[in-house]
């Protein structure tokens, strides 16, 4: 049984369709019934955990057998909320503002580019806090595209807060400068001109802590375990290849790559599709050290069987040291 002071994080990435459901669902059964206290968080918005475990989910824990507990993140209404607060937040921090009408900003900001990443990490970041008495924590993640952007999403926030930084710095210092020229004549002496005085800087910063924590936490060999699944197809590996990119680009660890459905071409995998494979192979041994490779096979049988998914965990189990 692991025992740390918090879980250790399983994220299942891959194409549409590979069986990143099949195989987080198939680990969290095998976990819980080696009396791991497992909690799958399924990202993606259109959830499959609630069918595959033939229970209805909400953005909550629900044990659904011994050890082991399930929810489904809705993204939607954590969106929302998040952006109350920021609003609300952004109503207190400028009071002198009222020419900008921030409730009309809402709507604005609701569909603007990366808000869904960032309540995907946002997700994240309250799962990592308020679920520490797990043993696992298993993701089910989104479709490959949203995956990368909210793995990026925290390196990319950490530059843009850079500059924001900087830039919050020449407005304090040009307050400051306009303060000593003016003197008494200074019409908005209760605004802040220094860093320790600002709340937006202050309100900088503490963003930038939640980010770099993040980052770390992705990339932490420790906290964080990585699955990459492929199907024996060469769509699959051509994504995978992406993913791996992205991967090393982040600095995300990688610890399994997983060819589900093996077999199911057995008798057309062609030369060619042979050679891709093992060239892909070769490259991202080189790329991460350690990494493991096993094949879970094509069970051609409709659903797969609660004693197949067993046998699946099972086989993750095994090959990666949890
Ligand atoms: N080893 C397997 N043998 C047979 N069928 C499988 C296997 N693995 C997964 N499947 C089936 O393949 C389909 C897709 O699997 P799954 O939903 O787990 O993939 P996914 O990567 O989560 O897909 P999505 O990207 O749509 O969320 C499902 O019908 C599932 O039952
Ligand atoms: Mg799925």
């Amino acid at each position: 049984m692991h025992k740390s002071s918090h879980p250790k994080y399983l994220y299942f990435v891959g194409k549409g369709g590979v069986g990143k459901s099949t195989c987080s669902a198939s680990t969290a059964l095998a976990l819980a019934e080696k009396k791991n206290k497992t909690l799958i968080v399924s990202l993606d918005p259109a959830h499959n955990l609630s069918d595959i475990f033939e229970t209805s989910l909400e953005d909550k824990p629900k044990e659904i057998k011994e050890n082991l507990y399930a929810m489904e993140i809705n993204l939607e209404q954590r969106m929302e909320k998040s952006l109350k607060k920021t609003i609300d937040m952004m109503k207190n921090l400028y009071t002198y503002l009222n020419v900008i009408n921030l409730e009309g900003m809402f709507d604005t900001l609701r569909f603007s580019p990366g808000m869904e990443e960032y309540a995907v990490i946002f997700a994240l970041e309250d799962i990592f806090e308020s679920y520490r008495n797990m043993d696992f924590i298993i993701f089910d993640t989104p479709p490959t595209g949203l995956t990368l952007r909210f793995f990026a999403l925290p390196h990319i926030s950490v530059l843009w807060i850079e500059k924001l930084s900087t830039l919050r710095k020449k407005i304090l210092s040009r307050r400051d400068s306009l303060k000593n020229i003016l003197g008494e004549k200074y019409h908005d002496k209760e605004l802040p001109s220094t860093v320790k005085d600002d709340s937006v800087f202050k309100e900088l910063v503490s963003f930038d802590g939640r980010l770099k924590t993040l980052k770390n936490h992705f990339s932490s060999k420790e906290d964080s375990l990585m699955f990459l699944l492929l199907n024996p197809d060469r769509l699959s590996f051509s994504e995978g290849r992406k993913i791996i990119a992205a991967f090393e680009k982040f600095s995300l660890p990688l610890n399994m790559v997983i060819i589900n459905k093996s077999g199911l071409y057995n008798d057309n995998t062609s030369d060619e599709l042979s050679q891709f494979m093992e060239s892909f192979f070769a490259d991202v041994k080189k790329k991460f050290n350690g990494l493991k490779t096993m094949e879970l096979p094509f069970k051609d049988s409709g659903t797969l069987s609660r004693k197949d998914m067993m046998t699946f965990g099972e086989n993750v189990y095994r090959n990666v040291p949890l």
